[in-house]
């Protein structure tokens, strides 16, 4: 179970385009260039099961997906990666870096498509193990910006192709937004909200600033515990 976990679990969540790849892949960096050793991966898709889920759940074509079938393979991906990932990762006192994990699925599968938000906590509890993120890192931009950087990068690695949700119209992209922002309300010890509409270099360094006191805390230099600090 999750008691025995050494290391830390940093989550990225946010919309279509804000920047969660990009920002993992920075934070991975920094962390190993601190000697932290790091694992990063994605929902959905962290495992090779998680791959399959993934192609059905972004497949342009699964229109027909019902929207409890598309919640439910959510919670079976993720039930797969805290189990043959995460856990074994955090026992072995890694930090794991996670591009979207339990928060997506009350945004996008609870708030925006409408399911029920409290049976969805439920299943979350039941496939998570326990095993919560440390840090929930939100980056917050308006969608009409968030969209458009995804449309650019599709149309430059992505032959200009568009996933399920990436075509939904704004309106759903403005209810997951709310979403999040209500959640980083309703636990704040969790979540910081970082203001994504800058620079790769601002958003990183912004980001650093709440990841700093557990890289201190963890190499010893700071005993005194993690503590946020609004900006
Ligand atoms: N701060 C930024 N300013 C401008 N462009 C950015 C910034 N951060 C990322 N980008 C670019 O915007 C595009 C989307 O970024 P990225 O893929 O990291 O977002 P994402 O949140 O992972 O998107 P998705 O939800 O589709 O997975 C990429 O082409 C990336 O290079
Ligand atoms: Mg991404």
């Amino acid at each position: 179970m999750a008691g025995k976990r050494k290391g830390i679990f940093i989550t990225f969540e946010g919309i279509e385009g804000c920047g969660k790849t990009t920002q993992v892949k920075l934070l991975s960096g920094r962390l190993r260039n601190h000697g932290i050793p790091v694992l990063a991966t994605r929902e959905p898709g962290g495992t090779l099961i998680g791959k399959t889920i993934r192609r059905i759940l972004l497949d342009s074509r699964n229109t027909a997906i019902a929207p409890k079938t598309e919640w439910l393979l959510y919670a079976a991906d993720r039930a797969q990666h805290v189990q043959e990932i995460i856990l074994p990762a955090l026992r072995e006192g890694k930090w794991v870096l996670c591009d979207r994990f339990m928060d997506a699925t009350e945004a996008y599968q609870g708030r925006a498509r409408g399911q029920d938000t409290q049976l969805i906590r439920v299943i979350n509890d039941l496939v998570v193990q326990g095993v919560k993120p440390d840090l929930t890192i939100l980056l917050d931009l308006p969608v009409e910006i968030g969209l458009g950087r995804a449309l650019r990068r599709n149309s430059v690695s992505n032959a200009g192709t568009q996933d399920r949700f990436e075509r939904e119209h704004l309106s759903f992209h403005r209810k997951v937004r709310k979403a999040y922002l209500d959640l980083a309300q309703r636990e704040k010890d969790r979540f910081v909200v970082v203001n994504a509409d800058t620079s790769e270099q601002e958003v990183e360094e912004a980001i650093f600033h709440y990841v700093e006191p557990l890289v201190q805390k963890c190499s010893g230099v700071q005993r005194s515990g993690f503590r946020k600090e609004k900006q």
